[in-house]
């Protein structure tokens, strides 16, 4: 007997998305280099599942049935170089390696290649959720060969999380679409925690919250029409209780934030294809920033004039943290968003934004209900470039835009770094802004630089001698 499915790479992620395959019905076998990972695999598997570890290539390539379909959950990078060299001998035409890891598109792309002249399969899948997600419903982001892909299809849909019963899934687009649309999911990912990050402080530090008073805001913002998987484990976080010292946990982490990547891969394409995303960029360099502990240490020592004043009505300033959180976020998605429609025609992947955003409304990090609404902005208008451009939408961002500017405000004027609201507000005043000052910017580049310029009043390109005051 041989079994449906392989997973390569047993770490927490690779192991709970393996029982879920196999709990759905499918036989599947596991391979790790770490022999006692493999061993460990039989403990956490029930009796109804058909699962196997195995702690040789061979062994666990032979084990498969053909088409083999092989998912590899091992680190991105070198680590998935080194499974394809080892493995790819080993297996025969028509097999198909899903790399289910946080990779890094153009690495997809020269696999798909480099398999391709041996006539296997290579995909780019990406799957959001953690932990938990992998073993109970994640969403789940394929893209690339399409023959591959409906292989696959039955299984992923029975994983993956279901919203109206509808399966969290969907193909991508084409080539390395998949890791394409999982990366620019995480620049959303890092902006969001970078936003909810500055409402906690705010609230903290302006409005005097406790902890317990936290969970109760985030609680209630998770009950209306924030609800999101990422306010709802913010609200748990304020209830944690520390086990080494005394109060809660929270209060007891450094302030200094690891990346592994993703985020700054968002920015660096949105620069690279020209799309702007400030409010993604802020949060990859706010994370870098965090690391200057002993800088900030020192500078606040030496810039101490910081003075907050609580706000006047504390019930209203609550209220409209709250309400800039929404609306930051909701302005996080629409950057993220034109940058998956602009790299979808630039490197022709044909990404369906539409299904991107049903597919993220369950299993992954950034799921909230208001994916709900611009599914809906998509249903009416697949072509939608920007979210801002949505009727219903910009009915929403009105009713909260002054609230965003009353938060922003009180941060810059209290000292307190507010850096991604602030960006969202001010992309907002950017994009909103029928005639920007570059027109000055054009003249001084035309200036030193002979650069040209065109007209408003009439076409062609334009150069100017232009007179120095001094002459
Ligand atoms: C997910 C997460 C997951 C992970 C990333 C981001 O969608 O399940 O995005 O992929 O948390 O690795 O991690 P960093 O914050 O370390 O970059």
């Amino acid at each position: 007997e041989r079994y449906n499915y392989g997973m390569i790479g047993l770490g927490v992620m690779g192991r709970n998305l393996l029982y879920n395959i196999a709990e759905n019905g499918f036989s599947i076998a596991g391979f790790d280099l770490d022999t006692e990972k493999v061993r460990e695999l039989h403990e956490g598997a029930t009796s109804e599942m058909q699962l196997k570890g195995i702690g040789s290539l061979e062994d666990f390539v032979a084990a498969l049935e053909t088409p083999r379909k092989i998912i590899l959950m091992v680190p991105a990078g070198k680590p998935v170089d080194a499974v394809l060299e080892n493995m790819t001998p080993l297996l025969s035409e028509g097999d198909i390696v899903v790399d289910a890891g946080n990779s890094y598109f153009r690495d997809t792309e020269r696999r798909i290649a480099d398999l391709a002249a041996r006539n296997l399969h290579f995909m780019g899948m990406g799957v959001s959720g953690g932990e938990k997600g992998a073993r109970k419903g994640p969403s789940i982001m394929p893209g690339g060969d399409r023959e591959a892909f409906n292989l696959l299809k039955p299984m992923l849909e029975s994983i993956a999380a279901k919203v109206d019963g509808e399966a969290c899934t969907a193909y991508m687009g084409k080539s390395s679409a998949g890791n394409y649309v999982k990366m620019v999911h995480n620049g959303i990912e890092y902006a969001i925690m970078q936003l909810i990050s500055e409402a906690y402080d705010l609230l903290k530090k302006g409005a005097g919250l406790t902890n317990n008073e936290l969970y109760e805001v985030f609680r209630d913002l998770n009950n209306g029409e924030m609800n999101s998987f990422l306010i709802e484990i913010t609200r748990d976080i304020f209830h944690q209780k520390d086990s080494l010292a005394d109060g809660y946990l929270v209060d007891h982490i450094l302030d200094k934030a690891g990346a592994k990547g993703t985020g700054k891969w968002t920015s660096e394409q949105a620069m690279e294809i020209g799309v702007s995303i400030p409010t993604i960029d802020i949060a990859v360099t706010s994370r870098i920033l965090s690391a200057y502990k002993d800088e900030r240490i020192m500078a606040s020592r030496l810039y101490t004039e910081k003075e907050i004043t609580a706000p006047e009505d504390k019930t209203l300033f609550i209220k409209e943290v709250g309400d800039a959180l929404y609306l930051a976020t909701l302005i996080s998605y629409a950057q993220g968003l034109a940058l998956l429609v602009k790299a979808s025609e630039e490197y022709r992947f044909d990404i369906p934004v539409k299904d991107v955003v049903k597919i993220w409304r369950g299993g992954c990090i950034i799921r909230s209900l208001l994916l709900e609404k611009f599914y809906s902005a998509y249903t009416k208008n697949d072509r939608l470039g920007n979210i801002l451009l949505d009727g219903e939408i910009s009915g929403i961002v009105k009713s909260k835009i002054k609230a965003l500017r009353n938060t922003a405000a009180y941060a810059v004027s209290n000292g307190i770094s507010s850096l991604g609201l602030q960006t969202a507000l001010g992309y907002f005043d950017a994009y909103t802004t029928e005639s920007l000052p570059v027109n000055l910017i054009q003249a001084q580049r035309d200036y030193f630089g002979a650069h040209t310029y065109q007209r408003t009043d009439r076409e062609g390109i334009f150069h100017t001698s232009w007179e120095s005051a001094n002459n």
